[in-house]
């Protein structure tokens, strides 16, 4: 089947099996968006990405399931605004990660810059635990988040001013 979707912003289609896995399609037939597939089990997040406004690992999620949704790759979102603040509080609280987790962490820590003010620490661990880390301490990555709320509220107050 043809199936018809959004993919970081333009119109894209690609024909697709009832069985076949949308990390998998992504990574084959649209490797500029760097959407990964490693483990295929719901357990490395180098998958993740957003659908129509919501975190998912795209390896369990049936290709077909994109017909007419909206997908923004971490690649992508890392450009935004909220990307951009996490990558600068990263780089603040000298979190130094490395290319196997850098866009999908940028992604979660990005949805999380509204709630994390407030959130405790075990909060933005669980979070960031989505994807398996094989360089960074966790503490390290609370930090990070920390620095990017700051930068972003800060940016957020020079604007309104
Ligand atoms: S490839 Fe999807 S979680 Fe590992
Ligand atoms: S920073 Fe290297 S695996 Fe996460």
């Amino acid at each position: 089947m043809t199936i018809d979707f959004i993919l970081d912003g333009a119109d894209v289609s690609c024909r697709v099996r009832a069985t076949d896995r949308l990390s998998d399609v992504l990574a084959s037939e649209f490797p500029k968006a760097s959407v990964g597939s490693d483990c295929r089990a719901g357990r490395c997040g180098r998958c993740l990405l957003l659908m129509d406004g919501k975190l998912v690992l795209a390896c369990m999620v049936p290709a077909f399931r994109a017909r007419g949704a909206e997908i923004v790759s971490p690649k992508a979102y890392a450009l935004t605004e909220e990307g951009e603040a996490v990558a600068a509080g990263f780089e603040k609280a000298g979190v130094a990660t490395c290319a196997f987790c850098t866009p999908q962490r940028i992604l979660i820590a990005g949805l999380l810059l509204e709630e994390a003010a407030g959130a405790t620490d075990a909060r933005i661990l669980e979070a960031m635990q989505t994807v398996q880390c094989r360089c960074v301490e966790p503490s390290a990555l609370v930090q990070g988040v920390r620095a990017a709320v700051e930068i972003r509220a800060a940016r957020n107050w020079h604007r309104a001013r």
